[in-house]
This record gives C-alpha cells, structure tokens and sequence, in this order.
C-alpha cells in the first residue's frame, strides 16, 4: 500500500499488463473524470448504476466524466441480487451499442456488488471487451466485489453460475457514500471485512474487532482502514492465483453454505453478507467434525460474527436436506460434491476440502442450534 502525501490510499494489484490501482479517499467521486481520462483515455463512457438513492452517485460520477470531457452516457438498473441476470446484461450491452459506444470506451460501474457485476460483465462482452472502471458505492463492494476481476450473473439454479473474468482498469473507492447507506448493508459489508481478517491475517481481524463499534458507527478513519486492509488482503491472494486456479478458493471461505442460503432465500431473504457470516460459522462447524478447525476458532468466528450483529445459525425452517441439495449446484462442487474452505487457527484458511455428507449434515444440525 502507499499513503499519499493527500491522505488517500493506493492498493496496487499487480497482474503484470493486467495491472491496476484501488484508489480509496474520502470525496474520491468528484474526482472520476480526471482518473477514467488518465488511467483509461477513453472515447466515450458508460455510467451503469443503481436505482433508488445511489442513482445519486451515479450522476456525480458521469457529472466527474462530462467535466473531463468525456462524453457520457447513464443507465439505471433495478435493485437486487434477483435482477442479477444475463437479461440485464444484454440490456447493458443494447444502451452501448445505442450510445455507438466503440472499442475505446469504457464502462464505469457506479453502485454495489450487483451494478459491479453486471457491468463488469457487460464491459467484458461487449464487443469481446472494453475497459471497466468500478467505482464501489457499498461496504461489500469496495471491500470484495469490485476487486479481483470477477464478473457475473445468476442462473436460477445458482448464484454467479455465468460469468467471465475481465479485471477493471481501475478501483474508485469514496467511503464518503457509506454515510447512506443502510446499516443492515454496512453490516452485510462487515461479514466479508471478517472474513479477509480469518483467512488470512490474524492481526488485521484484532483491528477489527477492536474497531468494531467505531465501524457501525461509520467512522471515517476506522473505515478508511478496514477499506485499504480488506484490499490488500484480496490483492495478496488475487495476485497469487487470478483465475483460480487453486489458492484464490481461499476467498469463498463461507460461501459454500452461504450461498445454498441465499438461494433458498430466494435472494430476498439474506443480504449476501448475511448469508456468507452463517456459512462461516456453519464451514467452522464442519471443520470441527473433519478435526481441522479447533472448537475455540469456531468460538472465535462466533464471537465476532455476533460483534457484528450478523446471524449465525441456519435459520430452523430451512431444512438442512435442502441446504445440500442446493450446494449440489454450485459452482464450487466437484462431481456433485460440495468442496468447502476450513480454517485450520484464525488468520489462516485453506480450500479445497470435500467432505462427506454426513459430515456436513452433522455440522448443518449444530448450526441450526440457536
Ligand atoms: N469473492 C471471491 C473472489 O473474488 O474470488
């Protein structure tokens, strides 16, 4: 990381000429255009953000590129992990081809992990690809989704089941749009700030903990540093495998369980965050029964999981049976076998586990137990 002599940070992602920058300072928004014409240089722009209040940041954004003369188009898509479909996408890559958008343009993505992912998908489409800029506007977005390449969409039978890697040319990050937004998706946000802190850095989830009260409350500087922390965790284990080929697995410790959750959810029911802070503790659980994690690490995941003020258990009406079923489909099983991340001491994840069924059963019967 580099602090600037302006107080900003820089996070580098050095993906040899896929390379780029998290750039994260307070304000950061009003700054856009100069950063897309700089960084990118592009012919013209498309602005993809979210409806409700963030459509506000959004027209900052594109305010940002018109001032740095880039010439600007905006689009606005619907709210919600249920609207994360190929539907939308090609409706992203229409407003392009009507915009005459060509091969030098970029697409920015002003809004949460769902606007960051349908864009970014959009934008490694189009054409076979134009440049991406992600300017995260939710704690779970700046903290995970916009870093990494990721791009997606949802089938019915699973979460993310389409998508393509197409990193961005850039990471915006203002935690100034943090001051609006729910507390419920700050929290949301957090699940995934743990989660960094229990793969893979024992000390940055002390920091954590500690600031804990200070990050519900949304202080700048306890944010700031969440923020860069969570950043170059994902840098580190991005950088060492990008398309996961192995070691980037790391970074779904509890979205096995997690995400069977918020299928079943029908994506209504659990914020992602939500459902990833039940799946870690339910991976803690089956890491017990395999005798790889130890009963005061699950303790510990419990511990600040419940600081957080995010669920834990599997809530009693979803029916364990169908929790694996529903993993069954997801994209990280392996022959119908669902493949799990274990935490073997705090600080220090590893994947690749596939237990047997029994087992999971066994942890998802003491995850139910309130
Ligand atoms: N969110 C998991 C990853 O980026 O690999």
């Amino acid at each position: 990381m580099r602090l600037t002599e302006s107080g900003h940070s820089v996070v580098r992602v050095g993906l040899g000429a896929r390379s780029y920058e998290i750039r994260v300072e307070a304000g950061a928004l009003t700054g856009l255009g100069p950063l897309v014409a700089r960084v990118v240089g592009p012919s013209a722009a498309l602005v993809v953000t979210g409806s409700g209040p963030v459509a506000a940041y959004g027209d900052q954004a594109a305010l940002s590129l018109g001032q740095a003369d880039i010439r600007t188009y905006c689009m606005q898509i619907p709210r919600g992990e249920r609207r994360k479909t190929l539907r939308w996408v090609g409706r992203i890559c229409e407003r392009m081809a009507e915009a005459r958008l060509d091969r030098r343009s970029v697409v920015v993505a002003v809004g949460g992990g769902v606007v960051g992912d349908m864009a970014g998908l959009g934008a490694a489409l189009y054409m076979r690809g134009v440049a991406c800029v992600q300017a995260p506007t939710t704690l779970l977005a700046q903290v995970d989704a916009s870093v990494g390449g990721k791009t997606g969409v949802n089938l019915r039978a699973g979460k993310n089941l389409i998508g393509a890697f197409h990193q961005p040319r850039a990471v915006l990050i203002d935690p100034d749009t943090l001051a609006t937004l729910p507390l419920r998706e700050l929290r949301a946000g957090l699940a995934e700030v743990i989660k960094h802190g229990l793969i893979r850095d024992a000390g940055y989830l002390e920091t954590v903990k500690r600031d804990m009260r200070n990050l519900l409350a949304r202080d700048p500087t306890a944010l700031q540093s969440a923020i860069v922390g969570s950043c170059q965790i994902k840098a580190a284990v991005v950088e060492a495998d990008e398309t996961e080929q192995g070691a980037r697995a790391v970074l779904n410790f509890g979205h096995t369980i997690g995400h069977a959750v918020e299928t079943i959810g029908g994506y209504r029911r659990f914020r992602h965050g939500e459902a990833v802070a039940i799946g870690m503790r339910a991976a803690c659980l089956v890491g017990e029964e395999m005798g790889i994690t130890p009963p005061n690490v699950s303790e510990a995941v419990e511990d600040i999981l419940r600081a957080a003020n995010l669920p834990v258990n599997l809530p009693a009406d979803m029916a364990p049976a169908g929790v694996i079923e529903a993993m069954g489909t997801d994209k990280k099983s392996s022959g119908g076998r669902p493949r799990f991340v274990l935490l073997r001491e705090v600080g220090w994840a590893e994947p690749g586990f596939d237990p047997d069924v029994g087992i999971v059963r066994k942890a998802l019967d003491r995850a139910q137990i309130v």
